[in-house]
């Protein structure tokens, strides 16, 4: 596991996205992109968006599927992840919308739905990068605590703290949904190369049991200790409770982590 410790919130999309960036340029125009959905990741779509933009970087051919989906929304409902995630990252990314896939959490037979999207992974040829954020309370995707770390795409009934830190994007806790479909953290660790990032003391727990703790499935993030090509990209207050920072700090040949990606 690669610990990067950066300032604040612009580098960590500066660094995340110069790890996706390199991943795209690797593998070529048909990569397969792992999207997440909420805060955690936006300044890293942003600076992806500034590659577009600038020509340096052209996703028009690329996949990409996001991790989660409600259930119990419409898909038009603007908080519904296939909203988010057309909002936040596919148009700004320039991602051809027939080729960008999340979960179908509209199904009415949501088994079914999650084993298609297992499939449409596979046909894809499985994904190159995963984007990823984490959840206070340790979740990846929406694998709560006690998620089977051999878990694959399934309903997961979302856990109280996450419909707490969710109730800012909705009408009040009582409008947040109780269900979800998720990728499982079988599936999300079939990715060839996972970018985690995370910002805020809010997340320094999670961050800590995730990187230094044992792996559990009480911190579902801690699965990622066993991926072979996880990059966590993380600002200071993030890294507050981690024990080896000065460590991640100092590894790399005397240079500050982050500065290898300049
Ligand atoms: C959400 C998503 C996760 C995300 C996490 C953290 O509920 N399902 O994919 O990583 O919770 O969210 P945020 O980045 O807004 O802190």
């Amino acid at each position: 596991m690669e610990v990067v410790i950066v300032p604040d919130d612009t580098a960590v999309g500066e660094v995340g996205a110069a790890k996706i960036a390199a991943v795209a340029a690797e593998v070529g125009a048909g990569v397969v992109l792992g999207l997440a959905t909420g805060s955690s990741p936006i300044s890293a779509y942003r600076a992806l968006a500034r590659r577009v933009h600038n020509r340096t970087l052209d996703l028009s051919k690329a996949s990409a599927f996001a991790l989660d989906e409600y259930v119990g929304l419409t898909a038009g409902h603007p908080q519904s992840y296939r909203s988010v995630i057309s909002r936040d990252a596919a148009a700004p990314l320039g991602l051809a919308p027939d080729r960008v896939y999340t979960p179908n959490g509209f199904a009415s037979d949501l088994p079914e739905a999650a084993s298609q999207y297992e499939d449409l992974i596979r046909v894809a040829g499985g994904v190159d990068i995963q984007i990823l954020g984490v959840g206070a309370n340790g979740h990846v995707g929406f694998n709560e605590p006690g998620s089977s770390l051999a878990s694959r795409t399934r309903v997961k009934t979302l856990a109280n703290r996450t419909r707490q830190d969710n109730a800012r994007f909705f009408d009040g806790l009582g409008s947040v949904p109780h269900h979800c479909l998720t990728q499982g953290l079988g599936t999300i660790m079939d990715a060839r190369h996972v970018v985690l990032l995370a910002q805020g003391s809010v997340k320094a727990e999670a961050i800590s049991r995730l990187v230094e703790g044992p792996i559990t499935t009480m911190w579902p993030g801690s699965v990622l200790q066993m991926h072979e090509h996880a990059t966590i990209v993380i600002d200071k207050a993030a890294a507050g409770l981690l024990r080896l920072a000065d460590y991640y700090m100092e590894t790399y040949a005397g240079k500050p982590a982050w500065q290898r990606f300049e």
